[in-house]
């Protein structure tokens, strides 16, 4: 380590005050992946010290569902979200809104049938224009979990759903979802939903890195953060932890 990233390293966590869990001088900050956790400099090490900790790659977790199903909901609201909340940067999240939905073509268009009737399509479509159009998962994440838990019509949800997060373009994305486009994306997610093997046989359906078994399935209905912290293969985040800290984290003295 040169003595300038030293300084660095040294100054921002100086800068971050007192961590009543930094009890390890300096020199010993980036030894440890644990250690720089507690010392609260975990990126400035990753980058700078150990550039090989981020090779891990993080655990592709695809979600093949259709808005207005009550389990997808129950799923959305409770461990999806709470993966995502706590492990989101081990986990690359895919969402594929389309389901137990069926398409057939009509001259240049598709025409969609959803399991709970049009509206479930609607919303399929919007959701599906909010991945295409925001792109930043971080982004349209809050929004199709808001959508997802959201009663009422989709056109609705969506509506006040934007309303409470930035970067969600309303107008954009209603426009995509009433038109071609959003018609065109809609059949590029029955196209990834068809091609599931084994093919889908309920919704939510769920691939870890690509793969769907039952024990997965069984294992990401009930404890998702421990599916993915289990398949992950770089050091395990805090979220991983089964504890709770509750530690005070008010300064100490060591
Ligand atoms: C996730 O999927 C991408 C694209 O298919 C692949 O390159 C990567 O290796 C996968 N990650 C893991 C952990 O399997
Ligand atoms: C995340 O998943 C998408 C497909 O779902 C894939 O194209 C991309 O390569 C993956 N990214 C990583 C870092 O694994
Ligand atoms: C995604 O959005 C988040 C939150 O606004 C932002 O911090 C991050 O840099 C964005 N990522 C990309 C790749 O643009």
């Amino acid at each position: 380590m040169n003595s300038w990233v030293f300084c660095c390293v040294v100054f921002v966590a100086a800068a971050r005050g007192c961590s009543g869990q930094c009890r390890f001088p300096p020199s010993l900050w980036c030894s440890s992946f644990e250690i720089a956790e507690k010392c609260q400099v975990t990126s400035q090490c990753k980058e700078w010290t150990y550039p090989s900790i981020n090779e891990a790659k993080p655990v592709n977790f695809t979600l093949y569902y259709e808005s207005l199903c009550p389990d997808c909901r129950n799923f959305f609201e409770g461990q999806l979200n709470l993966a995502y909340t706590k492990v989101g940067g081990i986990m690359n999240l895919t969402l594929v809104p389309y389901g137990n939905a069926r398409e057939r073509q009509i001259g240049r268009k598709w025409e969609f049938e959803c399991q709970h009737g049009k509206e479930e399509c609607v919303g399929n479509i919007i959701e599906t224009c909010a991945i295409y159009l925001v792109k930043n998962i971080t982004v349209y994440y809050p929004f199709i979990h808001c959508m997802e838990t959201t009663d009422g019509l989709p056109e609705d949800a969506a509506a006040k759903c934007a309303s409470k997060f930035k970067g969600i373009d309303l107008d954009k994305i209603m426009g995509c979802s009433k038109g071609s486009l959003g018609n065109e994306l809609e059949h590029q997610m029955a196209l990834q939903t068809n091609a599931l093997q084994p093919p889908h046989t309920y919704v939510p359906w769920v691939t870890l890195n690509g793969v769907h078994t039952e024990d997965i399935e069984n294992k990401a209905e009930t404890d998702l953060v421990n599916l993915i912290c289990q398949t992950y293969q770089g050091p395990k985040p805090a979220g991983c932890k089964k504890e709770e800290n509750n530690q005070l984290h008010s300064c100490q003295r060591n």
